[in-house]
């Protein structure tokens, strides 16, 4: 790689959002909403109240473009859509240069993922094109990616088939005690799962300061869900059957699943979501939130909760990047701001949720301890009733502050006031990860002695890109040395006969 000039050749178009109108495309002036003709009505600027959403949300202003931002960055939108390309300049010097455009793509993904459901059908966002949609959407409302497949849907259902993809039936169902037809049950009886991981990849659960279990959830778009599922009339194309399966990993460039690209073809995307359980100490009006059930498996019932979204990686195959493009996105309060960011901001009304805000117990690699793996999930799962050790937790691998005025603390910014007045201002992207020399030409299975980065597609950044509430344990290189590394692309190259996915590489049965 180094300073050769690398060109992605033809997918390098951004998406047009064609249905998306900005209502307010004139405004670009710094804090001028008061005197927006089309927006609310002129008042004396309002004092900051902490959490509290407006009662009428304005219209969408979307902020001054920052100047250091490359001509390639194009304007955030408020849509639905997914993008399936990453926008890029036409010449390409550096991964640093390009990571802005990266940024863009996992804030556009996350805005879109995030986007309120259709009912009645899976993965489908309701009106992509009207933003008043996503900035007024009610707490709890059902998101895109919540009612994606869940993991378990796919890979725990035994000896069942797994059900079509609009199916809301579970063969296999661990909460038959769930009560049917509640509505603060319908995200999760038609996202149809129970929250019952703890253990986080290759490593050990997280405790958060309230004494409760942090839960995972894993969910697959249509796409990738139908190519794992795959044919009623076929059976050899099964692959969540590990004798289907390793037949079609054990070849040269291994498993390739479908990958997105313009103008409309919507490929795999996978998602993994790290959810704490609401307390009456915390607000809730900083998080999105939704009913859940816990799953107990000491006693093999379910306990509903309000879970609060903690953490969520997303990881797209989009063309050219045959090693996915990750993104992963934390709620702001989980721990302290890096060092050097200026003006510090003010530590959270109700606490970090993974740090009690002294500075002790020390954390040297992010953590001061590990919480046993079992016999785990009991306390958990009885919400408020545990007595488990919160685990205190900081950042080992700063949000990047690179290229200057451009950088993913730079975008959160720009998104973060975009998205004022609904939960998701209070989210933050941590990092991108992506090929920089994406394409099958380059790449060579691990199991082949493929090396990483450089036979994976010479990843960017190369290590240290994790989530403090999905990978606590493994922010160093030497803790993530045994798990496989220390940054989404390094651990996941693990499973690269797999396409990349360690759920299909671990659970097919
Ligand atoms: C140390 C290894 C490791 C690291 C680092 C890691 N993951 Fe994973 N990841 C896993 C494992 C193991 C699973 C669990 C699969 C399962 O149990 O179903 C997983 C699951 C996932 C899934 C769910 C789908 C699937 O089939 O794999 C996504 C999405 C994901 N990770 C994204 C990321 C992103 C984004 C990052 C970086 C910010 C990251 N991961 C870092 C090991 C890792």
């Amino acid at each position: 790689m180094g300073n050769t000039p690398t060109r992605y050749g033809r997918a390098v178009i951004v998406v047009a959002v064609a249905s998306f109108t900005l209502t307010n495309p004139g405004c670009r002036c710094p804090g001028a909403p008061a005197n927006d003709p089309g927006g609310t009505p002129a008042k004396a600027p309002a004092p900051i109240v902490k959490a509290t959403p407006p009662a009428a949300t304005p219209q969408v202003v979307i902020p001054p473009r920052p100047q250091a931002f490359p001509p390639s960055v194009p304007p955030a939108t408020v849509s639905g859509n997914i993008p399936l390309a990453v926008p890029l300049p036409e010449q390409i010097n550096s991964p640093v240069q390009i990571r802005p455009n990266f940024d863009y793509f996992s804030w556009q993904s996350f805005i879109a993922l995030n986007w309120p459901a259709a009912s009645g059908s899976r993965g489908v966002p309701a009106q992509p094109g009207n933003p008043d949609v996503f900035l007024k959407a009610t707490p709890g409302t059902p998101v895109v990616w919540g009612t994606y497949k869940d993991s378990e849907e796919l890979f725990g259902q035994g000896n069942q088939r797994p059900t079509p993809w609009d199916s809301t039936t579970i063969p296999v169902n661990p909460c038959p005690n769930a009560p049917a037809g509640q509505k603060t049950l319908i995200f999760l009886s038609k996202g149809n799962t129970p929250l019952m991981q703890t253990k986080q990849a290759f490593s050990f659960p997280l405790i958060d300061q309230r004494n409760n279990y942090v839960y995972f959830d894993i969910r697959y778009n249509q796409a990738q869900y139908d190519f794992i599922r795959g044919q009623d009339a076929d059976p050899a194309s099964w692959l969540y059957l590990a004798k289907n399966l390793v037949p079609k990993e054990n070849v040269p460039k291994g498993l390739q699943m479908p990958m997105s690209s313009p103008p409309s073809t919507l490929g795999s995307i996978m998602v993994k979501a790290a959810w704490r359980i609401k307390t009456d100490k915390d607000d809730a009006s900083r998080y999105y939130s939704t009913p859940a059930f816990i799953y107990n498996p000491q006693t093999s019932t379910c306990v509903p909760a309000t879970v609060l979204l903690v953490g969520l990686h997303i990881a797209h195959k989009v063309s050219p990047f045959t090693e996915w493009v990750w993104s992963t996105f934390e709620q702001v309060d989980n721990v302290p701001p890096d060092a050097g960011v200026t003006p510090p901001p003010a530590p959270p009304p109700a606490g970090y949720s993974f740090n009690n805000g002294t500075g002790s117990p020390a954390t040297p690699n992010g953590y001061d301890y590990r919480p046993p793996v079992a016999p785990s999930i009991k306390a958990g799962a009885q919400p408020g009733a545990s007595t488990l050790k919160p685990v205190q937790v900081t950042r080992v691998n700063p949000i990047p502050d690179t290229p200057q005025g451009a950088s993913t603390r730079d975008l959160n910014a720009y998104y973060q006031q975009l998205l004022k007045g609904t939960v998701w201002q209070y989210y933050q992207l941590i990092v991108t990860q992506w090929p920089f020399q994406p394409g099958l030409d380059n790449f060579v299975l691990m199991q082949n002695g493929g090396v990483y980065p450089r036979d994976s597609g010479a990843a960017f950044p190369v290590n240290g890109a994790i989530n403090t509430t999905m990978e606590t344990y493994l922010q160093t290189q030497n803790d993530a040395a045994g798990a496989g590394g220390n940054s989404c692309m390094e651990c996941h190259y693990g499973a690269g006969q797999s396409d990349f996915s360690w759920g299909l590489n671990r659970r097919a049965h």
